[in-house]
């Protein structure tokens, strides 16, 4: 006999819990948390449940924009990489990604959730919704919980649409009928200093300048190469609003990000983003975005084990800077593509 709980034992000690802070909006929870209660769960007999509640554990996800496990018997990054193959989803490699962090990975699923130095804030933002390719599904996972600091807020980004519809129909308008382009400057290596510090052979898996503009123009971006050998490009226009279902939607772009954070010594954020048509963001209503956003803030205050499951369509990610030893690790599932649909065009 094992000492270890029973399946049927088990689900019946995994149960939803209230948290400090969590946000209640219609019928949904942010998040949602479910606590392992049992002392003696082995990580297959977890694993099971994982897998017998997989579509149940996505729904809830999109529902109420996160579900945190807590708890569970899953102590190292490896025991993480079981339970995302638990939820049988097609992986998103991060080399397959345009995305502009530098990231290292620890498995083939797993990998660092952004190398930038503890005292750099990550601004909110929807994963790589500055490019046309992006994940569905992100799962976080921490393996050491940050002395100080550290924490990952998230928010929700359909009520945030909702109130910045509000107080800024003007602005929302022109985000809907306009949509958005984001200009950065990649450098010619890596530069893991740099929150956006991924060098163009990394960020478009090629080797050759003619490579990288091949890829761009497959791509729709445009680019001009700088002198030192690092390149400065343009998006696409890409939508700065998505309807995820009738009547809900969210503010699925990187406006806040790289409107505060696109910053190092290549980028200048007052060059990272621009509406469709070239013209200028409303800087009050931009301020007013990062204020409701901040104030919509739910801050995962990690413990070790702690595995979160976010529907990215729906909610917004961001890190508080830390001190001392932190390690959250990231995988992305589900690739799919945006493009803008002016009204009147036909998708
Ligand atoms: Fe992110």
């Amino acid at each position: 006999m094992s000492n270890h709980a029973s399946l049927e034992d088990l689900a019946s000690k995994i149960q939803p819990i209230e948290v400090e802070g969590q946000q209640h909006y219609k019928e949904s929870d942010f998040p949602y948390v479910y606590q392992c209660q049992a002392e003696n769960a082995s990580l297959d007999t977890a694993l099971a449940w994982v897998e017998g509640k997989r579509d149940a554990l996505l729904e809830e996800a999109t529902k109420h924009g996160a579900v945190l496990l807590r708890d569970f018997p899953f102590p190292t990054v490896e025991d993480f990489d079981a339970y995302i193959q638990a939820l049988s989803l097609p992986n998103f490699p991060y080399k397959k990604s345009l995305s502009n962090a530098v990231r290292v990975n620890r498995t083939e699923r797993v990998f660092s959730a952004n190398e930038a130095p503890p005292e750099v804030q990550i601004f909110f933002h929807h994963e790589m919704a500055q490019t046309p390719l992006f994940p569905r599904w992100i799962m976080f996972y921490c393996e050491i919980a940050p002395e100080k600091g550290g924490a990952t807020p998230l928010c929700r980004s359909d009520v945030l649409y909702d109130r910045l519809k509000e107080a800024c129909p003007k602005f929302i308008e022109d985000c809907e009928t306009k949509g958005l382009l984001y200009t950065n400057v990649m450098p010619d290596e890596d530069d893991p200093k740099s929150g956006m510090g991924r060098s163009w052979k990394s960020t478009l898996g090629v080797d050759t300048k003619e490579d990288a503009e091949a890829r761009l123009l497959a791509l729709g971006y445009s680019w001009i190469w700088q002198e030192d050998g690092c390149l400065k490009v343009t998006t696409p226009k890409l939508p700065a609003v998505m309807e995820v279902d009738p009547g809900r939607k969210t503010f699925f772009n990187q406006l806040i990000a790289a409107y505060s954070g696109w910053k190092d010594s290549r980028n200048d954020p007052s060059e990272a983003i621009r509406h469709g048509d070239g013209s200028k963001l409303d800087a009050d209503a931009v301020a007013t975005a990062i204020k409701l956003a901040e104030e919509l803030a739910f801050d995962v205050a990690w413990q070790a084990g702690d595995a979160v499951l976010i529907d990215n369509t729906i909610v917004m990610h961001a890190r508080r800077s830390f001190e001392g030893t932190r390690k959250v690790v990231a995988s992305l599932a589900c690739m799919q593509t945006q493009s803008f649909q002016s009204e009147g065009e036909s998708a």
